[in-house]
């Protein structure tokens, strides 16, 4: 079993991965459980995993009622909140209780919010069953649900109490869920990593593959990487949590373009938009033209958008430059765009006109 410890003073937890964990995952919780109920709450497409960690917990004597919601963005939602937030006070949970997220991102974010706030915050547990969760939203904290003016935009930082990754259960994930996780994976390379790009060069295909070796390498590196970026900037306020931003101010006017569907998965978005980050900063002389030409190769080979055309939306470049007017990051007018002077070389730049980045998807568009 690999453990990595996301090391945050009095907020510190372990994040363990190994095939086959989630059978043993009652034995690992029943501690943190004390003899108080764990309720679990699952996304409607994950049935034969949450059997498989209900037996386990029953094995092990922690009580468990289970709630299931239905997957997708609209989950992330107020009215969803207020429902479930009325079950776990309906079951009884206190706040020294810990409550069970399995699923994806979706509700990882949802029930990290929900135990935010719930009589001021108690426990919860990410059991993660995608690549994209596993690999960046499980860790660090970050719960929330979406507003009507955008997505994430009511949250809170919240810390989970263990991270329990189960590799195997990516058996079942479809490949386009896989190829948009893998996304998040390269991302580390990008951003600091440059000899874990040339291992996602080299081993990505094999990874896409369902090579276990390959997948449980490449989740615990960047597992690794994400716990000691979140452990430097826990609130993000020293700009080095924002570096795994990377992609996301293009890639998230996609998705936006996209309305959040599936037309253009998160993963997708942040695969063209990190390819735009690359391609724009070769544009604009800040990076070798050759280092982003490696960048979109690799998203070829990997089967997801290296860019704007590749991602299928067709919108007009200032349609695009106005969904990132609307970014959470603006500050005093300014939009900070993470760009990169090469692979493993991506810093956050406060100088990019916006009218700069209008020209350049106009010229992409073509
Ligand atoms: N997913 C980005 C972060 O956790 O900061």
């Amino acid at each position: 079993m690999t453990t990595i410890r996301v090391e945050l003073g009095e907020r510190s937890y372990d994040v363990r991965i190994e095939a086959g964990l989630l059978r043993q995952a009652g034995d690992i919780l029943a501690a943190l459980a004390g003899r108080r109920a764990m309720p679990i709450v699952a996304d409607e497409h994950v049935a034969p995993h949450l059997a498989t960690l209900s037996a386990s917990l029953t094995g092990a004597g922690i009580p468990h009622e289970t709630i299931v919601l239905p997957s997708g963005e609209a989950t992330k939602s107020w009215t969803v909140l207020e429902r479930l937030t009325d079950r776990l006070l309906e079951l009884g949970v206190e706040r020294g209780d810990h409550v069970i997220a399995l699923g994806g991102g979706v509700i990882g974010d949802l029930v990290g919010f929900a135990t935010a706030i719930l009589k001021r915050g108690c426990g919860f547990v990410q059991i993660p069953t995608t690549l994209l969760s596993q690999v960046d939203s499980s860790v660090g904290g970050k719960t929330g649900i979406n507003a009507r003016a955008g997505k994430n935009l009511i949250g809170a930082f919240h810390q989970p109490r263990i991270v329990l990754i189960d590799p195997d259960v990516l058996d079942t994930l479809p490949a386009r869920q896989v190829r948009a996780g893998y996304a998040e994976v390269v991302k580390y390379g990008l951003i600091d990593d440059a000899a874990f790009f040339d291992w996602c060069e080299a081993n990505g295909a094999r990874l896409l593959a369902g090579d276990p070796d390959a997948r449980s390498y490449a989740i615990a590196h960047a597992v690794a990487a994400k716990a000691r970026i979140v452990g430097q900037d826990e609130f993000e306020t020293s700009g080095q949590r924002a570096l795994l931003n990377l992609g996301h101010t293009f890639g998230h006017a996609l998705e936006a373009e996209a309305g959040f569907s599936d037309r253009l998965l998160h993963g997708e978005a942040i695969a063209a938009g990190c390819g735009l980050a690359f391609a724009f900063s070769a544009d604009t002389g800040r990076c070798d033209a050759a280092e982003a030409a490696r960048v979109t190769a690799h998203w070829r080979d990997a089967g997801l958008p290296d860019g704007l055309r590749a991602s299928g939306i067709a919108a007009p470049a200032a349609r695009l430059v106005e969904h990132m007017r609307h970014d959470k990051k603006m500050a005093a007018g300014t939009l900070p765009f993470l760009l990169a002077h090469g692979i493993g070389r991506t810093y956050l730049d406060r100088t990019v006109a916006l009218d700069e980045v209008e020209a350049f998807l106009t010229e992409q568009a073509r």
